[in-house]
């Protein structure tokens, strides 16, 4: 019998209990199809073929109180970011079986002959622009499919649309082993459906397609879905990544100039905490950025190929931040820069500031806040300001007031653990985290912010 006896008789109400509290740490091991408890360090039996030991641990502690156990249940994840072309080619099977990472496991799945099934949620404009190629691309694979358009954009961004997923889902009768859900859009839609699917069964695997630029380089590589809720910036929302998440450029030239600039201001997050060359490819290339979509470059001998590259980069240097802190148990992360004041920000100003809008403002501040504390001297501070402006992001906004900011820094400060884990610029392309900003230095910097960046009335001369 594997289960000690100590524990069984603690179980037991009214059995002897020893005077000193004892802990025992078990591994798991299964023999046959029969989990077991093993005294941690204890030999196996000889039969290794037919065990499997797990990473898990249960500690148990018997004390004249009773017994309790800790459980230690390490959970892995595996998912995928691709860069990939002509994602709706419908020769192309990366949407069909490109998140299967096992050879044999694809194998598998494509000899069988049981008719493939899709559930798909589309971002309403998405689909008009891309629904007809999209609805090609099943039909011409032979998928029997089920699209849902949506409306998805930030004032939606709720719990009503995820609802209104699992409905669907539920009625095309998912089969959540071998039919991931596939999300069509920008970051609202994806974080939407991301969260349908983490809650439907408890975790139905789910593919990202991002079609905007900020999509593309952030919402699409990390785990985080989400929703808003009581006007709070995804306020409810979870840590499950998709299986895989497929990264088309193409779809990026059909969102307005706007859109870009939004995407590139959480492209900027990332050079300024740790990317000098990133920093740099947007400062020379800003400009050309913009104009060409990021799609392909005609002039490749003045701009390299700039757009993969800074994709490439921001991409890279995301993933560095993210992949050790998957479920954020580490509360001071750099990606967090331009992201504690915008929360507010953005729902306060609906719809008037973008999502990469607002970090910008956010980030703005925060290099003035910089600058106040002498980690930047006044010609970084002013090379920031000016790529800014080059990718013609705000730097400034009426609904920034003092009262905002603090109030969104009381909110950092509750959320944090009681310490600030302010991520600022401590130079170009590189950043530490604080906690020691005193009020006087943010007032400082705000008073210098405003004055810099807030655009001057213009008084018209008297007739
Ligand atoms: N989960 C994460 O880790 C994460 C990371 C960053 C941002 N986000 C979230 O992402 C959201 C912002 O994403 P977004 O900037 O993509 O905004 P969005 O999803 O609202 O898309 C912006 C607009 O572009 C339209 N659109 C989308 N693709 C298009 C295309 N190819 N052509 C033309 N129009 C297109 C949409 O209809 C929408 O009106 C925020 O809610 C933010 O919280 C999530």
């Amino acid at each position: 019998m594997l289960v000690t006896e100590e524990a069984r008789a603690a179980a037991v109400p009214g059995a002897t209990m020893p005077q000193e509290p004892r802990q025992t740490d078990f591994q798991l091991v299964r023999v046959k199809s029969t989990w077991c408890r093993i005294k941690k360090g204890e030999a196996l039996s000889n039969d290794e073929d037919e065990i499997t030991l797990s990473e898990a641990k249960i500690g148990e502690r018997i004390s004249e109180g009773g017994i309790s156990w800790t459980i230690e249940a390490p959970i892995y994840f595996c998912y995928k970011v691709v860069e990939t072309y002509n994602i709706l080619e419908p020769s192309n099977t990366t949407l069909l079986w490109g998140h299967i990472t096992d050879p044999q496991e694809t194998e598998l799945a494509t000899a069988n002959k049981r008719k493939l099934r899709r559930f798909i949620v589309i971002d309403e404009v998405v689909d008009k622009l891309y629904g007809s190629k999209v609805r090609a691309y099943f039909r011409e694979n032979n998928v029997q499919h089920k699209i849902l358009s949506l409306p998805t954009t930030e004032e939606t961004k709720s719990m009503d649309l995820v609802l209104n997923i699992l409905q669907e889902v539920q009625s095309f009768s998912l089969d959540r082993r071998t039919e991931p859900i596939i999300a069509i859009g920008g970051g609202v839609c994806l974080d939407i459906a991301g969260l349908a699917a983490s809650l439907y069964r408890r975790r139905t695997p789910y593919i990202r397609v991002p079609t905007t630029l900020l999509s593309y380089v952030d919402a699409s590589v990390g785990a985080k879905n989400g929703v808003n809720f009581l006007q709070c910036k995804n306020k409810l929302g979870g840590y499950t990544p998709p299986v895989a998440s497929f990264l088309d450029r193409s779809f990026i030239q059909s969102i307005p100039r706007r859109h870009i600039s939004n995407g590139l201001g959480e492209i900027l997050k990332m050079a300024l905490m740790k990317h000098k060359g990133l920093f740099d490819l947007l400062k020379n290339h800003g400009k050309y950025l913009l104009d060409t979509k990021f799609q392909s470059c005609s002039d490749f001998a003045h701009h390299g190929d700039a757009a993969l590259q800074t994709t490439r980069i921001a991409i890279e240097t995301m993933l560095e931040e993210l992949a050790p802190n998957l479920w954020e148990d580490d509360l001071d992360r750099l990606v967090d820069f331009g992201h504690l004041i915008s929360p507010e920000l953005e729902m306060r100003v609906l719809p008037s500031l973008m999502h990469g809008e607002a970090v910008n403002v956010d980030m703005a501040f925060m290099t003035y806040v910089a600058h106040a504390r002498g980690l930047l001297d006044s010609e970084e501070k002013e090379q920031i300001l000016q790529c800014m402006r080059g990718l013609e992001l705000p730097v400034w906004h009426s609904g920034c007031s003092w009262t905002l900011i603090q109030r969104a820094l009381r909110e950092r400060l509750k959320h944090g653990g009681g310490q600030m884990r302010m991520p600022l610029p401590t130079g170009l392309g590189m950043a530490d985290i604080f906690n020691d900003t005193s009020e006087e230095t943010l007032e400082r910097a705000y008073e210098l912010w405003v004055k810099d960046c807030k655009p001057k009335v213009k008084v018209l001369p008297q007739a």
